[in-house]
């Protein structure tokens, strides 16, 4: 049987990897389809290169535009997809757009489903990936959790718990499997930075595409500069709002791209603290103990909380909770949350070998 993976974002691609290659190494048949929601260089190419991603099978190129046409977009041209390569089982990674049409194509044509980071809850419907991630879990055969609060999740929303697989995180594999690439030296010199200084990402549409919140993100952020110099690495989404907003180049303030993951990951790696609403990032400051600060009202990863270096903060509490860390008074947790040993991916091809053996 073949296995399909469906990846369009940057976050999928991170996630993917590890898996793709513990398929590879169990001699699985497997292959790639990227849907083209990300499709610039800085997003998307870069970490084929740097992760060793093996070219796509095929790319849809369904790109940008509203949820309903994109959404409409990569159903039809996913369907079309999978008709014709008739998989064994589809793979789908996160909560972006592509995993939910992947899932809701796979479920049409009674394809069974496997998502990788399910049971992740925000309990919060005005973000589009709580939509997402809630439908796929109820669409999946075979469930892939990073930590034991997404299988309560999912027990409580009556999910067969035959089903769920609690396996750790596969982006902590990536992390993992490429710490040593990651040099803080060379990317502070590469972009003009002082010893200390922290990073920033922001694109979630509750900082970036309401004006007032926007605004208050420039502000903060402007604020937190004067204690410490920010890279900021804008998303495509965020940097003509960010700029609109006042968020300009300054002493302190260093706009850059996107950065290619081995770049990103050196500076979260040297930096002192890291200021972000990625969901990913909370993860990976985590792993490296670098304190983050997120600036959101919930978190759908609680465990960077619990057993990390996480905390939320509203716009106003920034930079004050900035002062906290840079003064080396904020509590951290130093344990780190259960099974994100680097041996996610493993522990998925297991899982999906056995049941290939068991559905053909
Ligand atoms: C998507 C995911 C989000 C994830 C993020 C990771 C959804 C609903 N959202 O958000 O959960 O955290 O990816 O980065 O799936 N654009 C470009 N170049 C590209 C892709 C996009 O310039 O290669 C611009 C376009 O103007 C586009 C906008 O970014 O309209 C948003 O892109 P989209 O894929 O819709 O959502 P993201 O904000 O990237
Ligand atoms: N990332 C990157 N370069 C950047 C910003 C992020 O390589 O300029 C990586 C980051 O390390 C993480 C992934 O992209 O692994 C997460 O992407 P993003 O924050 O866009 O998505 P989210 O996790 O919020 O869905």
């Amino acid at each position: 049987g073949q296995v399909l993976h469906v990846v369009g974002t940057r976050p999928n691609f991170v996630k993917a990897a590890p898996v793709v290659a513990a398929l590879r190494a169990a001699g699985c048949d497997q292959a790639l389809v990227h849907t083209g929601q990300h499709y610039d260089e800085r997003l998307s190419d870069v970490f084929f290169r740097q992760l060793g991603l093996p070219e796509p099978d095929t790319d849809l190129g369904v790109g940008s535009g509203s949820h309903a046409r994109q959404t409409a977009d990569l159903l039809v041209a996913l369907e079309a997809e999978l008709t014709a390569r008739e998989p064994t089982v589809v793979v789908v990674y996160g909560d972006v757009n592509s995993t939910l049409a992947a899932a809701l194509v796979a479920a049409k044509l009674s394809i069974p489903l496997a998502h990788v980071e399910a049971g992740l809850r925000s309990f919060d419907m005005t973000m589009p990936e709580e939509v997402n991630r809630r439908l796929v879990d109820q669409l999946a055969d075979l469930l892939f959790a990073t930590s034991p609060e997404a299988v309560g999740h999912l027990s409580r929303e009556g999910v067969d718990p035959a089903r769920v697989h609690l396996v750790g995180n596969p982006m902590i594999d990536t992390l993992l499997g490429h710490l040593d690439r990651f040099d803080p030296a060379v990317a502070r010199a590469a972009y003009g930075l002082p010893e200390r200084y922290g990073v920033v990402t922001l694109h979630r549409p509750a900082n970036v595409d309401d004006p007032e919140a926007v605004r208050a993100a420039a502000r903060a952020l402007t604020e937190a500069a004067a204690h410490l110099d920010l890279a900021v690495p804008l998303h495509p989404r965020s940097g003509a709002a960010l700029r609109a907003a006042g968020l300009a180049e300054a002493p302190g303030i260093h706009l850059l791209e996107p950065l290619g993951y081995v770049e990103f990951m050196s500076l979260v790696r040297g930096a002192a603290a890291v200021i972000t609403d990625s969901g990913g990032v909370q993860e990976e400051t985590t792993v490296l103990g670098v304190p983050c600060l997120t600036l959101r009202s919930t978190t759908e990863r609680p465990v960077t909380v619990t057993h990390g270096t996480n905390r939320l903060v509203r716009h106003d509490e920034l930079a004050p909770a900035l002062d906290k860390v840079l003064a080396g008074t904020a509590t951290v947790s130093a344990e780190g949350p259960p099974l994100w040993d680097g041996k996610a991916g493993p522990r998925i091809a297991r899982v999906l070998t056995r049941w290939l053996e068991s559905h053909g």
